[in-house]
């Protein structure tokens, strides 16, 4: 059975509360179980922090082991030199996920430090963006 994870960065925990206009109104939790039960072939975890350092600690030591990652960094993506050195650092294949499309927002959003070492991007789709990813992971 293939092992993913799907890593969300800063305020993904407050999903369901935060922007519903852009967001959704679901929260990650409730959307996760869904998935989990939605694709029962693969082992699905998560994990979300607020903090930079626990998402690269969480990447270096998923990195060399799990077949695949979803990173959604959110604002981190478009700071963080640490997290883009640490995906192109780790073996497992990251998929980056964005809920919202960011190329249609501020254009301080639509810099990337992960798309460059990422095996694709997916955004703009809501919560399906993760799906697809995990789509693309069953699929190779
Ligand atoms: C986001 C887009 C980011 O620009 C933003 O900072 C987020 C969420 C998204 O999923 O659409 O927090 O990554």
């Amino acid at each position: 059975m293939k092992k993913i994870i799907i890593i969300n960065g800063p305020n993904l925990n407050l999903l369901g509360k935060r922007e519903p206009n852009i967001y959704g109104s679901l929260s990650f939790t409730d959307f996760f179980e869904t998935v989990k039960e939605k694709y029962s072939n693969v082992n699905l975890e998560y994990f979300q922090s607020n903090i930079e350092g626990e998402i690269i600690d969480k990447l270096q030591t998923c990195g060399f082991e799990y077949d695949g990652i979803i990173l959604n960094a959110a604002a981190y993506t478009h700071t963080s030199v640490g997290i883009g050195d640490a995906v192109k650092a780790i073996e497992t294949p990251v998929v980056e996920v964005h809920i919202s499309n960011t190329f249609s927002r501020e254009a301080f959003r639509h810099q990337s430090f992960i798309s460059p070492h990422s095996k694709g991007v997916i955004l703009g789709f809501g919560l399906q963006s993760y799906e697809l990813a995990i789509q693309s992971f069953i699929n190779n």
